[in-house]
C-alpha cells in the first residue's frame, strides 16, 4: 500500500471565505419521549445512545421546522458527568455540562424541515442520563429529545461484536434470509475475527507482559480483515489459511442467529501498487496480468464465495486500494501510466465488481483513497468522474457497488478536533493555506468521505451506497496528542493544533507516533455505513532494505526513517517511518506497540 500525496496540484489562489452568519429564526416546538409532536415552527432533535461501561456512542439528528438557515449550532447540558471525546458531522465544544455542536464547514445549510445528523463518542461515569433540552440557534427545541435508545447491555468497545445500533435505520426490520443483500452489511452482524491475526496478538501480548501487554491482549479480539493479497493466498501458505479456511472459521464464529460479516481485500491487480515499491505485485501488464488477474484471482475467489454454504455470511470486499486513485495521480511514473494506457487497472476492476456483484451476500466497496491524496479540487472531481466511468462499464453499472471506502492503510484521521474549520483565519491566512495542508480543503475523513458521498450521488450514484473509513492505526494518541491550537501564524497554529503528527501528510510508510483508532463501529454517521479495520494493526507497510521473497515486494526508500522524500512525494521531509520494519504484510512488533500505546480511544 502506498498512500500517494505527490502530483496533487497546490492551489496558488487565495480562496475566499464562504461563511455567511445565519441569522436563524427558529420558533419552539414540543416534543414528548418516543412520539413527536409537531409544531408549528421550530426544531425536533433526536438523540439516541448506545452505552458500555464507561463510554458511550451518541447520535443526533436536528431537523429544522422552520425557516432555512446557512449555519446551524445544536446545543445542550449534559445531565452529569459526560465528556464529548471525540466527533463526527459537527464542530463540538464543551464548557463544564453545557456542548455546542456547529455545522462543519461542508455543511451549514440546513433547510427548512431538513435533517442535519452528528455524533459523537463520550465518556461518562455513573448514569448516562440523556438531555433533556436542545436548542438550535439559540432558540429551544421544547421538550427536548423525541426518542432515546435503551442502553446495549454494557460491553466493551474494543470488541468487534458491540451492537453499537441494534436499531440503525439503515437496518432491516426483519431478520435477512441467508444471502439476502442487505442496505448495511454491518449492520445488526457481528465482526469476522481473523483467529491468524488474532494469534500473532495474543502471542506479542503474552509475551510482552505487564501493563502494556494486558492492553495488547484487548486488542486481539477485533475484527479485522483479510488481505488476498496474491493468488496464493487464496489457498491459503504454510503461515496464513486461505479463503475457504476464513470462511469456515467465519461461519463457526456465528451464534444465536447473528449473522458474521468478514471483510476481504481483494488487491492483486496487474502493475499493483505502481507509485511506489513496497507493496508491488505479482502479476504484470506486459506479462498477460491481466488475463492471469481474471482466470487466477478473480475467478477462484467468485466461485468459492459463490458457494451456498457460505449464504448465511456477510462477505465485504474491499476493491483494489489506491488504484484508480494512481490513475488520477501519478501516471506521470512508468509503470502506472502503462496501469493506464493498458487498461488494466480499470478493467480488472470492472472484471472484479460483475463478478463479485453477482453473488448476493457480497458487498462491494472502492477504494477512495484519503484526503490527503485526492481533497484537491484537482485530484477530487477527476476522480469522481474516473469512478463513475468505470462502474458505468460494468453489467449492472452504479449498481454493482455497495459504497467506497477511505483511508485504507493510512494514518489519516477521523476528524482534526482543534482544527474543524479549514476557512478559519489565523494571520490573515486560512488554516488550509498552511504548509502542512497546502491548500487541500479536507484536513480529516470524515468531511472528505461525506463530499465524496454527496458527489457521488450528485453524479447519478444511489444515495443509498455507504461510506467506510479504515480507522485501524489513525488515533494519534498518546502524550504527543494536542488538546488546542494556538499561535499567530497559520502554520504555528496548524502544527500547535493537528492531531495528524506526521512530518508530512505524505508519508505513509510505518508511521512513528500513530495509534490504533476508533474500534470499529457500525453507522457512526448519516452516510457512513461504518469504521472498520482494514489494515490489520501491527502488519508492516513495507521494508526499507531488500527481502528476498516470491510476492514481488521491493524495498522502499519511504520506509527508511533516514531518507528524505522527494519534493511531490513528502515535501522533502523525512519519512517519519519506523526502523527495521518487515516486508509489507509482515508482523511488526515495535510497531504494534507503539500503536497499543498511542491509541485514541486509549485501549483500557
Ligand atoms: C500490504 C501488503 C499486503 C498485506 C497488507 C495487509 O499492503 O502489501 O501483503 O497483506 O498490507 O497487511
Amino acid at each position: 500500500m502506498k498512500s500517494e500525496f505527490w502530483s496533487a496540484r497546490r492551489k496558488s489562489r487565495l480562496a475566499v471565505a464562504s461563511s455567511v452568519t445565519a441569522a436563524a429564526v427558529v420558533a419552539g416546538l414540543v416534543v414528548a419521549g418516543g412520539s413527536p409532536a409537531v409544531a408549528a415552527a421550530g426544531c425536533k432533535v433526536t438523540y439516541t445512545v448506545n452505552q458500555w461501561d464507561t463510554g458511550f456512542t451518541a447520535n443526533v439528528s436536528v431537523t429544522n421546522l422552520g425557516d432555512a438557515v446557512s449555519n446551524w449550532d445544536v446545543q445542550w447540558d449534559f445531565a452529569g458527568n459526560q465528556q464529548v471525546q471525540q466527533g463526527w458531522s459537527a464542530t463540538f465544544s464543551q464548557s463544564g455540562k453545557h456542548v455546542s455542536a456547529k455545522n462543519p464547514s461542508w455543511g451549514g445549510a440546513l433547510g427548512s424541515n431538513a435533517t442535519a445528523s452528528f455524533g459523537f463518542n463520550g465518556s461518562y461515569s455513573g448514569t448516562n442520563a440523556i438531555p433533556t433540552a436542545f436548542s438550535l440557534n439559540g432558540v429551544n427545541c421544547d421538550g427536548g429529545t423525541t426518542t432515546t435508545t435503551t442502553p446495549t447491555t454494557p460491553t466493551t468497545p474494543t470488541t468487534p461484536t458491540t451492537p453499537t445500533t441494534p436499531t440503525t435505520p439503515t437496518g432491516p426490520t426483519t431478520t435477512p434470509q441467508p444471502g439476502t443483500h442487505v442496505e448495511n452489511p454491518y449492520a445488526g452482524s457481528k465482526g469476522y475475527v481473523n483467529p491468524d491475526w488474532s494469534a500473532e496478538v495474543s502471542a506479542a501480548a503474552a509475551a510482552k507482559g505487564g501493563t502494556l501487554g494486558a492492553q495488547m491482549a484487548k486488542v486481539a479480539n477485533t475484527s479485522t480483515a483479510v488481505w488476498l493479497d496474491r493468488i496464493a493466498a487464496i489457498d491459503g501458505t504454510s503461515s496464513a489459511r486461505g479463503l475457504r479456511g476464513h470462511l469456515d472459521a467465519a461461519l463457526s464464529q456465528a451464534s444465536g442467529g447473528t449473522p458474521v460479516t468478514i471483510q476481504i481485500v481483494v488487491y492483486d491487480l496487474p502493475n499493483r501498487d505502481c507509485a511506489a515499491l513496497a507493496s508491488n505485485g505479482e502479476l504484470k501488464a506486459s506479462e498477460n496480468g491481466l488475463a492471469r488477474y481474471k482466470s487466477e484471482y478473480i475467478d477462484p475467489i467468485a466461485s468459492i464465495l459463490s458457494d451456498a454454504k457460505y449464504a448465511p455470511l456477510r462477505i465485504v470486499a474491499v476493491v483494489e486500494p489506491d488504484s484508480l486513485p494512481n490513475l488520477i495521480t501519478n501516471t506521470s511514473m512508468a509503470t502506472c501510466a502503462e496501469a493506464q494506457s493498458t487498461g488494466v487497472y480499470t478493467q480488472g476492476i470492472q472484471y472484479a465488481l460483475n463478478k463479485l456483484h453477482a453473488i448476493s451476500n457480497v458487498y462491494n466497496y472502492l477504494d477512495i483513497a484519503h484526503s490527503a491524496w485526492l481533497g484537491w479540487d484537482s485530484n477530487f472531481g477527476p476522480f469522481v468522474n474516473l469512478v463513475k466511468q468505470t462502474l458505468q462499464g460494468t453489467t449492472a453499472g452504479v449498481n454493482s457497488i455497495d459504497g467506497f471506502i477511505s483511508s485504507t492503510a493510512n494514518y489519516t484521521p477521523l476528524t482534526e478536533p482543534n482544527l474543524p474549520d479549514p476557512n478559519l483565519t489565523v494571520g490573515g491566512q486560512q488554516l488550509k493555506s498552511a504548509t502542512f495542508y497546502q491548500w487541500n480543503p479536507y484536513f480529516a475523513e470524515v468531511p472528505f468521505a461525506t463530499a465524496m458521498y454527496n458527489a457521488f450521488v450528485a453524479a447519478g450514484l444511489p444515495s443509498g451506497i455507504g461510506m467506510l473509513v479504515d480507522t485501524s492505526r489513525n488515533g494519534w494518541g498518546g502524550s504527543a496528542r494536542p488538546t488546542g491550537a494556538s499561535g499567530s501564524t497559520v502554520d504555528a497554529y496548524v502544527n500547535s493544533g493537528r492531531i495528524d503528527r506526521r512530518l508530512h501528510r505524505g508519508n505513509w510508510c510505518n508511521q512513528s507516533g500513530a495509534g490504533l483508532g476508533v474500534r470499529p463501529t457500525v453507522a457512526p454517521a448519516a452516510h457512513f455505513d461504518a469504521y472498520v479495520w482494514i489494515k490489520p494493526p501491527g502488519e508492516s507497510d513495507g521494508a526499507s532494505s531488500q527481502i528476498p521473497n516470491d510476492e514481488g515486494k521491493g524495498a522502499d526508500p519511504m520506509c527508511d526513517p533516514t531518507f528524505h522524500g522527494s519534493q511531490q512525494a513528502n515535501g522533502g521531509n523525512l519519512t517519519g517511518a519506523l526502523p527495521n520494519a518487515p516486508l509489507s504484510g509482515k508482523w511488526f512488533e515495535a510497531q504494534f506497540e507503539e500503536l497499543v500505546q498511542n491509541a485514541y480511544p486509549p485501549v483500557q
